[in-house]
C-alpha cells in the first residue's frame, strides 16, 4: 500500500465537494462532466485553464456556473485590441479630496478570472495578464502587488485565426496547466439544451467557498506519486521529444505540470495516491498545448494532441516490483 499522509475523511469530503460542484454546473451546462472535471483538476492544482471553442459552445456559461458553485469572487475581462495592460492590472488615479494618489485596482485582483477571448488583445496586454498568471502578483507603476487567493484564469479563444487576432506564443501558451477545446455538444445534450432553452436555468449555488479552496489544493499537493509513475511520466515526455514529427518536445516544466494534475484528479477520485490512468487521462490536455510540430507535420494537419495520444499508446508503464 502506498503511505497516506491524508486522513480517509478529507480525501472523502474533497471526492464529496468536487461532485457537488460537477452537479451545481450541470444545472446551468449541459456536457460532458469531464469537462467541468479538468477545471477542477486545474484549479486543485493551481494552475490556469485555456479553453478553446467556435463561438456559442457555452464557454461563457460553464466559465460562469463553474466560478458561482465556488462561492469566490468572480471578474471578467473581454479582450479587444485596444485593451491596455492597465485596464487588467489596475492604475493610480488622483483623490481630489487628499490629493494624494491611490491604486484603482483592476480585474485582475480577484478570485476566479475569466480572460474571454484573450486572443483579440496584442502581445504587451496579454503578457500583463501571463505574468499575474504565473507569479501570482502584478507590478503596477513600479510597485508590486500580491494577488488574492485562490487565484484561476480561465481564458478563452477562438480556434478560428482571424483578421485581428493575435495568437498566443508558444511560451504563453505553456503558462496554462489545461487547453481545453471544447466541441459541439453531442445531440443528446444538444436536445436537451434546445428543449429547456424557453424556462430560466436554475440558479446555481455556491457549495464551497475560497477558504475549502485552498484546503484542497494544500491537499492535493500531499498526493503520494510513486517512483514507477514518476517514470512513467518521463517516458511521456521523452517519447515527444524524440519524436520525428515533433519540433520541440515537452519541456521539464510540462513534466512537472502533468505530476500535479495528476495529484489534483487522484484526489478529486477519492484517492491519496495517483494511478497510471490519471496520468494518461489528463496527458492530452495537459502536455497537447506545450509541443511543437515541424512545419512538414503542421502542412499534413497533424496536431500535438496525436502525438501525445500516440505516446499514452506506446509508452508502457512499470509495475512496481511488490506489485507484479
Ligand atoms: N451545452 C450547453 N449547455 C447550456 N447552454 C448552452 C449550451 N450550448 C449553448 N448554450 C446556450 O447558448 C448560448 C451561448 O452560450 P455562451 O455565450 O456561453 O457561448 P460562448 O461559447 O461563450 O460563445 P462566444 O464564443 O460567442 O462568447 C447561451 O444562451 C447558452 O445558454
Ligand atoms: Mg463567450
Amino acid at each position: 500500500m502506498p503511505p497516506s499522509t491524508i486522513s480517509a475523511d478529507r480525501v472523502a469530503r474533497v471526492n464529496q465537494l468536487a461532485r457537488a460542484i460537477t452537479e451545481e454546473v450541470g444545472k446551468a451546462f449541459i456536457g460532458a462532466p469531464a469537462i467541468t472535471e479538468a477545471l477542477l483538476v486545474a484549479l486543485l492544482a493551481r494552475g490556469h485553464v485555456l479553453i478553446e471553442g467556435y463561438p456559442g459552445v457555452a464557454k461563457t456559461t460553464l466559465v460562469k456556473a463553474f466560478s458561482s458553485t465556488l462561492g469566490c469572487h468572480f471578474r471578467r475581462i473581454q479582450f479587444t485590441p485596444d485593451l491596455l495592460p492597465s485596464d487588467i492590472t489596475g492604475t493610480y488615479i488622483l483623490d481630489m479630496r487628499t490629493n494624494t494618489f491611490v491604486l484603482r485596482e483592476g480585474p485582475v485582483f480577484t478570485h476566479v478570472l475569466l480572460g474571454d477571448e484573450i486572443n483579440r488583445a496584442p502581445a504587451k496586454t496579454q503578457s500583463a495578464l501571463l505574468e499575474a498568471m504565473q507569479e501570482h502578483q502584478v507590478t503596477i507603476e513600479g510597485e508590486t502587488r500580491s494577488l488574492s487567493e485562490p487565484f484561476i484564469v480561465l481564458a478563452t479563444q477562438n480556434p478560428i485565426e482571424q483578421e485581428g487576432t493575435y495568437p498566443l506564443p508558444e511560451a504563453q501558451v505553456d503558462r496554462f496547466l489545461i487547453k481545453l477545446r471544447m466541441g459541439y455538444p453531442s445531440p443528446a445534450d444538444e436536445k436537451r439544451m434546445l428543449s429547456t432553452y424557453d424556462k430560466p436555468p436554475p440558479p446555481v449555488r455556491a457549495v464551497v467557498g475560497p477558504s475549502d479552496v485552498l484546503e484542497m489544493q494544500a491537499l492535493a499537493q500531499e498526493v503520494f506519486v510513486a517512483e514507477e509513475l514518476i517514470d512513467y511520466v518521463l517516458g511521456l515526455v521523452q517519447f515527444t521529444r524524440s519524436h520525428a514529427k515533433i519540433y520541440l518536445g515537452a519541456s521539464p516544466r510540462a513534466a512537472l505540470a502533468l505530476v500535479h494534475a495528476a495529484k489534483a484528479l487522484a484526489l478529486l477520485k477519492g484517492r491519496d495516491f495517483v494511478l497510471p490512468d490519471d496520468v494518461r487521462s489528463l496527458a492530452p490536455l495537459v502536455l497537447g498545448h506545450r509541443i511543437l510540430l515541424t512545419p512538414e507535420a503542421e502542412l499534413e494537419g497533424g496536431a500535438g494532441s496525436a502525438i501525445v495520444a500516440e505516446a499514452v499508446e506506446k509508452v508502457g508503464y512499470k509495475m512496481p516490483r511488490q506489485a507484479r
